[in-house]
């Protein structure tokens, strides 16, 4: 068969075709090799080698996405190979490793794709400082702002932006959609959103006004612990900037700060976008310019509910290095 990768922009959305790889192509994703919760660091030695004979249009997109990221903030790979017999092997029920899947297609997919746009790291807080996560609906999560939750939205954030490490990417890949199909990714870039906010809230989320708290998966309850950094919302360069925000866990340092925030906050909500994932998508996410958030659905726990697997991307380890142990990706900072 001819490759016939190709890709499009639907709905804002960049998108890569990989459906129609050819059969070298699906035997770099398919063909078993190191395991990657065991010889870790061989395994993504193994994918970063691997996707260096990946097509060639798939790695031009990847090196397009995370040299210049696009406006959106997010690229999806659509249609990438799963692992055999994945429709047998039932979604974690506590969102942990799975002991029934066997082979690691979804973990190559993430680990090819991520050498591509950096190096994959961990946090020790979340899922024991596994590099890929299974994210899963947990019946005592339902209503909490985590991962694990479903009935209710969950609001924007970058990931982990507390954090003095951060990743610059963050992958989802979808093993299994909700049963309803309603279950959006949601995502809102700060270029959709700068428009719509005035200079004098410009300038103040420019400042470093704001305080974030510690999220509950890292050892916060209540949300109630706030980190001791007073952070700017908005960095970089003034026309396109970066940006730091989490809908639940920001707070404002003064009255004139809270109103530039309350006005981003206005501003997403009126730009963002939503993609609903299905089994073999993979989605990019520029988590420097680019916030997302999940609608609500309504699990079942019953082997079959909402399935992705997560990995986050840095692109340079070396900042990282001090709260790493030598060789290792999990990144250790205590708070
Ligand atoms: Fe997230």
């Amino acid at each position: 068969m001819q490759n016939t990768i190709q890709t499009s922009v639907k709905n804002d959305v960049q998108v890569i075709d990989c459906r129609g790889f050819d059969e070298a192509t699906m035997h770099l994703f398919l063909a078993p090799g190191p395991n990657p919760y065991r010889d870790t660091e061989e395994f993504l030695f193994d994918c970063e080698m691997r996707a260096d004979e990946m097509p060639r249009f798939v790695r031009r997109a990847l090196l397009e996405f995370q040299v210049h990221s696009n406006a959106e903030g997010i690229l999806l790979l659509k249609g990438l190979p799963i692992d055999p017999g994945l429709y047998y092997v039932p979604t974690p029920a506590d969102a942990s490793r799975s002991p029934e899947k066997r082979t690691y297609v979804s973990e190559r997919c993430l680990a090819m794709v991520g050498s591509r746009l950096g190096h994959l790291v961990s946090y020790l807080q979340e899922k024991n400082g596994d590099l890929f996560q299974n994210l899963a609906p947990v019946r005592e999560n339902e209503t909490v702002q985590v991962s694990s939750s479903s009935k209710v939205r969950l609001q924007f954030h970058r990931e982990t932006v507390f954090h003095p490490y951060p990743p610059d990417f963050l992958l989802l890949f979808c093993l299994r959609p909700d049963h309803d199909r309603v279950a959006e990714t949601t995502y809102a870039s700060i270029a959709r959103a700068l428009p719509l906010l005035s200079e004098e809230h410009q300038n103040l989320l420019f400042q470093p006004l704001y305080r974030t708290g510690i999220d509950y998966s890292f050892g916060s309850p209540q949300s109630g612990k706030l980190s001791d950094r007073v952070l700017p919302v908005l960095y970089g360069r003034r026309n396109d900037p970066f940006l730091n925000y989490d809908e639940d866990l920001m707070e404002a340092t003064t009255p004139e700060a809270t109103a530039a925030l309350n006005a981003l906050q206005e501003a997403i909500a009126q730009v963002y976008r939503g993609v609903k994932l299905d089994t073999g998508d993979l989605l990019c996410i520029d988590n420097r310019r680019t916030v997302h958030g999940r609608s609500s659905f309504v699990p079942r726990y019953d082997g079959r509910d909402r399935w992705l697997q997560r990995s986050f991307v840095v692109r340079d380890l070396g900042l990282s290095a001090v709260d790493r142990l030598p060789g290792e990706r999990i990144i250790r900072t205590q708070f």
